[in-house]
């Protein structure tokens, strides 16, 4: 399993920069998967987001340099915006998150960046399964807990999870999805 965590990926400049811009964007209701034209969002993962980033903003051009210079790989195509997601609204959470998913595999790497959370509770869970129809696998094989400036990311072909902690009213992430060179 292809996953990697990089802790205090911004430096603390640029983390403020990015949390300030996370608390100040417009957001829009929205659902996950919202691909999925039978769910709507009262029985799926409700949650706000941005637009995408694009070259105009000061934030993407922020995330790519620190994520090129902490990897060493090269982006040649992407998509990420922040994400919140509010406890009151998702119906059931329970212990191992919402629906297991695989993301587009347009891109080879998918991942987060944390910014308010800390612990388990309020991470992502990764399975083993490669599954393409049916999934059974229940228990995630591994958990990663969420901590603000942590950066998390894996091949997009992962089976995963985002977990929400109930206590935690309100979750922003950053979410990414990224194709490498
Ligand atoms: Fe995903």
């Amino acid at each position: 399993m292809n996953f990697k965590i990089i802790d205090n990926f911004f430096s603390s400049e640029n983390f403020e920069y990015m949390m300030t811009s996370a608390m100040l964007s417009t957001y829009k209701k929205t659902w996950q998967p919202n691909s999925q034209v039978l769910l709507n969002r009262a029985n799926s993962y409700a949650c706000y987001e941005t637009k995408e980033f694009t070259h105009s903003d000061k934030s993407l051009k922020l995330f790519l340099n620190t994520f090129q210079e902490k990897t060493g790989m090269v982006v040649i195509e992407f998509n990420t915006f922040f994400r919140k997601i509010y406890s009151k609204e998702l119906k059931n959470i329970f212990k191992y998150g919402i629906i297991p998913h695989q993301d587009n595999e347009k891109y080879n790497l998918a991942g987060i960046v944390h910014y308010n959370s800390t612990g388990i509770d309020d991470g992502t869970g990764l399975y083993s399964s490669n599954e393409k129809e049916i999934f059974y696998q229940i228990e995630p094989d591994v958990l990663i807990g969420a901590k603000p400036n942590r950066c998390v990311f894996y091949d997009s072909q992962i089976w995963h999870r985002p977990l929400q902690d109930e206590n935690n009213e309100m979750r922003i992430v950053q979410p990414f999805f990224l194709k490498i060179k």
